[in-house]
């Protein structure tokens, strides 16, 4: 289940207290590397599951051990998971276990330290990627600059149908996404109440790159 951030259709926030506890967990700063790297791909399975509901059914026919019926099975729609590197690799996956059949482009991006822009270093699509719909991945949703200059350039290839999946999103960087991209589905785990003057999401989780592969 989702709820709407302030009446947005496009930005669904998790409600579910699986969510809720397991990203207490992934707060506390006594949180072991690997707990929390665990925890990153249990809240991706979960906000996958809600980012999915839209997925077109088609009809099949089969025969059970009793009868021959016709029941629904996923009409064959291309996805790609898109994550940006580092942090977003710690969601591919839990994307996956949900959508085995899924593709992986990689967009590597850093955030400048001080300026806060953020800089594409790598970028690998599968061939047909502008055929598929997109699922764009990190954990954290600051600034909203990353996510945007991500989405830029999956346009840039021709993608039409994208969709973005965080763990905890600053309302402005929920903002600055809406903004430039008002086409875009936002999912969420958590709305935060703010950045600190470093960037950084209050409360947040901390660096979840850092956190995830345990760099700091
Ligand atoms: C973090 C995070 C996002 C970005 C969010 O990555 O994983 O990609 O910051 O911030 P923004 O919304 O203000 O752009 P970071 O640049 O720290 O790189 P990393 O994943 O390699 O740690
Ligand atoms: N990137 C992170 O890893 N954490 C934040 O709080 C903000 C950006």
């Amino acid at each position: 289940m989702t709820a709407m951030y302030e009446g947005n259709s496009k930005v669904h926030i998790m409600d579910h207290p699986l969510v809720a506890h397991k990203l207490t967990i992934m707060r506390d700063k006594n949180t072991s590397v690997k707990d929390f790297r665990d925890l990153v791909g249990e809240i991706g399975m979960l906000i996958t599951y809600e980012a999915t509901r839209d997925l077109p059914l088609t009809a099949k026919e089969i025969e059970t051990p009793i009868c021959k019926t016709t029941q629904p099975t996923l009409a064959g729609k291309k996805i790609a998971v898109v994550p940006i590197l580092r942090a977003g690799l710690g969601l591919v996956d839990g994307v996956l276990r949900m959508i085995p059949s899924a593709r992986v482009g990689h967009i590597g991006m850093f955030r400048d330290e001080e300026t806060l822009e953020p800089h594409v270093y790598f970028c690998k699509m599968p061939k047909d990627i502008a055929e598929r719909d997109i699922m764009i991945v990190d954990p954290m949703l600051a600034t909203g600059g990353s996510a945007c200059a991500a989405i830029d350039e999956m346009k840039k290839r021709g993608c039409k149908n994208i969709k973005l999946m965080v763990l905890v999103a600053a309302p402005v960087g929920i903002d600055t996404v809406q903004a430039a991209h008002p086409d875009v589905d936002i999912y969420a785990g958590a709305v935060d109440e703010r950045l600190n003057e470093h960037g950084y999401i209050v409360p947040g989780l901390g660096d979840a790159g850092d956190r995830i592969f345990g760099t700091k």
